[in-house]
């Protein structure tokens, strides 16, 4: 029994935010993270929690065109070249009342509308999962990164903050 972290990243820096996740989450309960090609397609009642991130692009989540001009822009290959979470939640399945949370990274222009862990955090609603939180964002200097200062911690202590949520309501 544990959480499990999704993640999809371009550049890396979803990537740094959903580890530092994991490691708060792990102070209460054991987290996987694992990136979203290889993330299952159906969740067992092994998982406790399920807690998904991706980055913000054309202000929700990724599709195929926007993950090529990520490519295209950097001029190097990507992480999450493939399948991005929004293909993945399309074909996932979980348990019904499954404890969810969702987070994305953004650039750092907060009157910039736009995100794609509200839209992952609806998806995961309407497949059955019970949100335990708001979404959160965590924020980029430009499109490529780096992360904000400070940020890292921040999803440190989202993490510990959701792990927390989940033990109170198990109690
Ligand atoms: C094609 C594309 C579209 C983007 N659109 C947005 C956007 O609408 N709003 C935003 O805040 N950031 C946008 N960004 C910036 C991304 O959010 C940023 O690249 C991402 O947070 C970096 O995370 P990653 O390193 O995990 O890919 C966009 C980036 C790309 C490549």
């Amino acid at each position: 029994m544990g959480a499990l972290v999704v993640f999809e990243s371009m550049y890396g820096n979803t990537w740094q935010i959903a580890e530092a996740v994991a490691e708060g989450v792990s102070s209460r309960l054991p987290a996987e993270i694992v990136e979203v090609a290889s993330a299952p397609r159906e969740i067992t009642d092994q998982v406790q929690l399920l807690v998904v991130g991706a980055p913000t692009h054309a202000l929700g989540l990724s599709r195929e065109a926007t993950r090529a001009d990520a490519a295209e822009r950097s001029g190097r290959a990507v992480i999450s070249a493939g399948v991005g979470v929004r293909e993945w939640l399309q074909s996932l399945s979980i348990p019904r009342g499954l404890a969810v949370a969702a987070f994305d990274t953004h650039v750092d222009k907060r009157w910039l509308p736009g995100s794609a862990a509200v839209v992952a955090r609806r998806q995961l609603r309407r497949l059955g999962g019970k949100p335990i939180v708001s979404s959160e964002s965590f924020y980029v200097g430009g499109m490529e990164g780096p992360l904000v200062p400070g940020e890292v911690e921040r999803a440190r202590e989202w993490g510990a903050r959701l792990a927390e949520h989940l033990a109170t309501a198990d109690a």
